[in-house]
């Protein structure tokens, strides 16, 4: 067997962690979550759910994947714990390929959006236009070359390839975005841009507490790739002199820090050129920005810088998904690593086509589909390392730490084997409930949640370290 991989350095890992974190859902979901959240009240709140669930759960899932040195099946496997918890590797693998079978989608479409920027395709009728190659049969072929990049950068491996790469694409993101939104800063008529994306708008949230704390809980996930065994995939490629919780709130932070800086290049943007934006989600990068673009001098130049930024960030993040089941492959089953991508290409073309015709399957996946799936994965690794692995798992997130993380280490155990897992399980409890679309009083989802996670908490606790069986 061949000796497994790590990284070369530690900024390697923070630089490959980063790009996976900083992807589309910093820079096309984030903004607008913020703006129509709240603004910069909504911004408080979010960064409190990122500390405080979003970074313990990250941990959680580096304390596993540093551990056990495996992708995330032979992790719970390795590390033991039963059946149960093996299945929850297995839930990994099938939630990466799920979650790139959409989001290879839209890099075909930021692809092609790069492209256009300069020919000004999209330039005379950015809403018709978008809606004319979304779906079908040119969505897919870009969706193939997006997926064969992807491919070609895993397939070099983890020094290679995936920290070879993202050591230079994740500061060239950081650097595009910065420059882009100090350019954005000089352009005429921007304030009510900056007005709308940051207004301390205190009654909004007041007025809809419940469904933002969902919202914000279900893009913390998302945004720190957390939940789908990426950044314990990632983890089990570190060596054990790093402090976790260091690296861990660096990348938090860089992550916040991204989003928040999207969202300065993009409104000021629209404020200016467009006039206030109909609507948020998918429309919004791809119809109202371009729109944007197809108005403003020397718009190609600035487009393409644009498209392309967001291009390396989706990348970065792609490589991410794919490294899970390739590292389950490799780990589980010995297959060398270009066999392994190989075989996967083929098995992401095929759901992934699903996603680039269908677009009520995209709609569906890209949305609830994966926010259930991640908060669900989340639940899971908590439990799991509070509760399964205890002491160990204390020590593994001590281990090459200082006195913050000594000080630290236990009350985080025990929140992650608590409240938090509680809290995921009621946004879960939430989502599924306005998806049903039936109306619940917040006490009885309450009532729902600490009814099922109660005992589930209360009989791990009780179970301590079950043998392996
Ligand atoms: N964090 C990535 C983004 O914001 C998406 C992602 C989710 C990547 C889960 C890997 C795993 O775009």
């Amino acid at each position: 067997m061949v000796e497994r991989e790590t990284w070369i350095s530690r900024a390697g890992f923070i630089f490959a962690a980063v790009g996976s974190a900083v992807g589309l859902g910093n820079i096309w979901r984030f903004p607008w979550l913020t703006a129509q959240n709240g603004g910069s009240a909504f911004l408080l709140v979010y960064l409190i759910i990122v500390l405080g669930v979003g970074v313990p759960g990250l941990l959680a899932s580096f304390v596993i994947g540093r551990r056990s040195k495996r992708n995330p099946v032979g992790a719970f496997k390795s590390l033991g714990g039963g059946r149960v918890w093996t299945a929850l590797g297995g839930l990994c693998v099938v939630t990466s390929i799920v979650l790139i079978s959409f989001y290879t989608v839209v890099g075909g479409w930021i692809l092609r959006y790069l492209l256009e920027s300069f020919t000004g395709a999209y330039f005379t009728q950015p809403a018709a236009h978008f809606d004319s190659i979304a779906f079908g049969t040119q969505a897919f072929f870009y969706q193939v070359v997006f997926l064969l990049v992807t491919v070609v950068v895993v397939m070099a491996g983890v020094r290679k390839g995936i920290e070879a790469t993202t050591k230079l694409m994740t500061p060239a993101i950081i650097l595009l975005l910065g420059g882009l939104a100090v350019w954005a800063f000089y352009q005429p008529d921007t304030a009510s841009g900056y007005e709308f994306y940051l207004a301390f708008d205190v009654q909004y949230l007041a007025d809809n507490f419940i469904a933002v704390l969902g919202a914000a809980a279900g893009q913390a996930l998302f945004t720190l790739s957390i939940g789908s065994g990426t950044m314990l995939t990632y983890a089990s490629y570190l060596e054990e002199d790093r402090s976790l919780p260091a690296d861990g709130s660096i990348i938090a932070l860089l992550n916040l820090g991204v989003g928040v800086l999207a969202g300065l290049v993009v409104f000021p943007l629209l404020f200016s050129f467009v006039g206030e934006p109909t609507g948020g989600g998918t429309g919004a990068l791809f119809v109202s920005i371009a729109g944007a673009f197809a108005t403003l001098p020397g718009g190609r130049l600035i487009g393409g810088l644009f498209f392309f930024t967001i291009l390396l960030a989706a990348l970065s993040s792609s490589i991410s998904m794919l490294e899970i089941p390739v590292a389950y492959l490799v780990d589980e089953f010995d297959y060398d690593r270009p066999q392994a991508t190989g075989g996967l290409f083929a098995l992401v073309l095929g759901a992934g086509a699903i996603n680039a015709f269908d677009s009520n399957v995209f709609e569906i996946v890209a949305g609830p589909i994966v926010n259930q799936l991640l908060t669900l994965g989340l639940i899971g690794f908590m439990l799991y390392t509070a509760w399964i692995l205890g002491d160990e798992a204390v020590e593994e997130f001590t281990k090459g730490g200082g006195t913050i993380a000594r000080t630290v280490g236990v009350p985080w155990r025990y929140t992650v084997g608590t409240i938090l897992p509680l809290f995921l399980l009621f946004s879960f409890y939430t989502n599924v409930i306005s998806l049903l679309g039936i109306s619940l009083p917040p006490v009885a989802v309450v009532g729902l949640t600490v009814l099922t996670g109660l005992p589930v908490t209360g009989s791990l606790f009780q179970a301590g370290r079950p043998n392996n069986d």
